[in-house]
């Protein structure tokens, strides 16, 4: 662990919005009366009937959480309508293409007659408030657009990565009975065709065999490709609009009516979907976005995340639109068309908050600082970090070769269910160290507990829970609620469990150590041991499978597979490749397992349960330290599978 303490920077002082002294006066009166301190900024965004009630949760029995339930608003009118009188003009989307040569500028104005357009064909569509909406795009405008004029009308939006397989979409379409959805012919990346129609076409026959008959796809045309066309179910976007009035009034929402879904991975079985709602979640979103970037009016702001996550959901979209910020969108790699792309179009486009995954930014440094000096950045004033814990080496290059000592880096620690970020830098308060996310924004209460459940004092290493509600988390498992208070609620009594470790140094800073369950966090993305293997297990030659993460240079973990095959198959190279494809096919290109080790047996304990622990170390490479094996109901697999273990150093 690094422990080089880098202070605030002067330029980061200057004109911030929040100093150290603000930051420790706000934090106190958060925890201390949070009731009084989120009244006050509940009033960031704009009520048609303003709340009364401002919390009411509770983090026992059946877990409730609401947030100013009696306020009435809408997220656009926020993200939008608002907006229009004094910045009408100004641009709210930059458009960045896959292709250097082709963006585009949206401006507040033209986003509002977007949405109201588009959300005028989802009611003709027949889509009603409470609906769900699933959206499967690649990172253009019209992603943004649908997702607001879903929030527009009331629907609940479902946005599904466009690396997932046409299975996962199925798996997503089917849990929220979802019957509409919003595609593209194509997305583009890299260059490369992604075949979004096609999956979405096969992913409504696999849901259809479960009984999900969706009614209606609007189909944006993005590269003009060839795609198959059912007329009476399929619909094209530039068509529709074209029909549709440049009008909507925004429907009325409760705080607490639900805003969108977005599926993650557990440690166990499938991915859930974390419900988010109105009015907290937006509060929670439009402050983080402005007091952790430190956003000022005029500023230039990419996030260069996809929709399909959550960080675009509230950094991409609804954070920076709600504050009538100018967000940039990018629809590409950052290898393409070569290594510098990132760093040219922060010179394009004159951009001065940057925030990316630390996996961009190991595979960038492994790129080699010609690509970053090549571009001026003069620009940057600010860089984020999200995702995945970032290892010092990565932050030092971040900080002095790409923003040359001159910019903070605010490395954000949160989640899905978090709905914003929840420990971060602010960076006019925060003294940074390298590797740590610093400390908790306001109204956030850490806690670290030892594994029976005994909140540690101090500086201490244990598991990562939240001691009390805060705005932007998620309501509810949807569809699902005993999920929800099982998953969160049940391993430490009357407290949030993150899943995360952590350890707090003496200053009170945090340091995610990453997950102690079984989740992956593969180049930043989520995923359940459990969801590979049950896609390794879905093909014919395998009767078991185990996966666990290992160490991986680029990606912070790799996923690596014991396999068991049938009797009498041989686990040949073709077969590896086969399987390989085959999870691909199941999940997706994020899923592509990158070891696969054939294993007649696993480790076990008498009651059949599999140790993981060992498996674990035997990736890592790392097993004089395999600690007991004794509990094993066969303790010789163990030998075995070290001898063909596929990581050797
Ligand atoms: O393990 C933590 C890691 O990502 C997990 C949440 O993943 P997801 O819901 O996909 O959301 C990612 C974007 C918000 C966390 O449980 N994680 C996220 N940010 C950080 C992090 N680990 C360390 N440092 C971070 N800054």
């Amino acid at each position: 662990m690094s422990e080089k303490i880098y202070p605030v920077l002067p330029s980061a002082k200057k004109n911030t919005l929040i100093d150290d002294e603000t930051y420790l006066e706000w934090y106190r009166k958060s925890v201390d009366d949070p009731e009084a301190f989120w009244a006050e900024h509940g009033k960031r965004i704009d009520w048609f009937r303003p709340y009364t009630k401002v919390k009411n949760t509770s983090f026992t029995g059946d877990i409730s959480i609401k947030w100013f339930e009696d306020g009435v608003t809408n997220v656009t009118y926020n993200c939008i309508d608002r907006h229009l009188e004094k910045r009408g003009d100004q641009v709210a989307i930059i458009w960045e293409g896959d292709n250097p040569y082709i963006d585009k500028k949206i401006t507040y104005r033209e986003l509002y007659a977007e949405v109201c357009r588009l959300a005028n064909v989802l009611k003709k569509q027949g889509v009603q408030k409470g609906d769900r909406v699933t959206i499967y795009m690649p990172m253009i405008p019209e992603a943004a657009y649908a997702m607001l004029a879903c929030a527009r009308i009331g629907a609940i939006h479902s946005v599904v990565f466009g690396g997932f397989s046409p299975d996962a979409l199925a798996g997503r379409l089917v849990d929220c009975q979802s019957t509409f959805i919003v595609t593209a012919d194509e997305g583009l990346r890299g260059g490369k065709p992604i075949p979004l129609k096609e999956n979405t076409d096969t992913a409504i026959d696999i849901a259809a065999k479960q009984g999900l008959q969706v009614k209606s796809v609007l189909v944006v045309r993005r590269t003009g490709g060839k795609i198959a066309w059912a007329p009476d179910r399929d619909l094209w976007y530039h068509q529709e609009i074209a029909r549709a009035e440049p009008e909507c009034p925004p429907t009325e929402m409760k705080a607490e009516d639900p805003l969108f879904i977005l599926y993650t991975s557990g440690s166990t079985g499938k991915p859930k979907g974390v419900l988010h709602t109105t009015g907290g979640y937006l509060v929670y979103a439009a402050m983080t976005h402005e007091y952790v970037f430190d956003y000022r009016d005029g500023d230039i702001y990419w996030c260069t995340a996809d929709v399909g996550w959550v960080t675009g959901h509230s950094y991409i979209v609804y954070g920076p639109l709600a504050n009538g910020a100018t967000t940039l969108m990018f629809e590409g790699v950052p290898n393409y068309p070569d290594y510098g792309r990132f760093w040219d179009v922060v010179d394009k486009h004159k951009v001065n908050i940057f925030y990316t995954a630390p996996t961009a930014i190991r595979a960038l440094m492994g790129a080699g600082n010609d690509f970053v000096k090549r571009a001026s950045r003069e620009s940057l004033r600010l860089l984020g970090s999200v995702g995945e814990p970032i290892n010092p080496e990565a932050w030092e290059w971040y900080y002095h070769v790409v923003g040359e000592d001159r910019c903070a880096i605010v490395d954000t620690w949160w989640q899905t269910e978090t709905g914003g970020i929840m420990i971060t830098p602010l960076p006019g308060a925060t003294k940074l160290k390298p590797g740590s996310a610093t400390r908790p924004f306001f109204g956030v209460q850490p806690e670290l507990v030892d594994p029976e459940g005994k909140v540690m004092e101090g500086s201490a290493n244990g598991n990562l829970c939240i001691a009390d509600s805060w705005p932007g988390q998620m309501r509810t498992v949807y569809g699902d609620h005993p999920r929800f208070v099982e998953t969160y609620f049940s391993t430490y009594k009357g407290k949030y469990f993150t899943g995360d470790g952590c350890r707090r140094d003496e200053d009170g800073y945090y340091w995610i150590t990453g997950r102690v369950d079984d989740v992956l966090n593969v180049s930043g993305h989520r995923l359940g041991t459990a969801e590979v293997e049950s896609a390794l297990v879905s093909h014919h030659f395998v009767s078991e499978a185990a996966v666990v993460g290992y160490p991986h240079n680029i990606k912070g973990q790799g996923i690596y597979c014991y396999v068991t095959l049938m009797a009498g198959t041989e686990g040949t190279d073709d077969l590896r490749k086969e399987l390989v494809t085959h999870v691909r096919k199941e999940i997706g290109p994020i899923a592509t397992p990158d070891k696969i080790q054939f294993a007649p047996g696993l480790p076990k304990t008498r009651s059949g349960k599999i140790m993981r622990r060992i498996l674990r170390k035997i990736a890592e490479d790392d097993f004089g330290s395999l600690g007991d094996t004794s509990t094993l109901a066969d303790p010789g697999v163990v030998d075995g599978l070290i001898e063909n273990r596929q990581n050797k150093q």
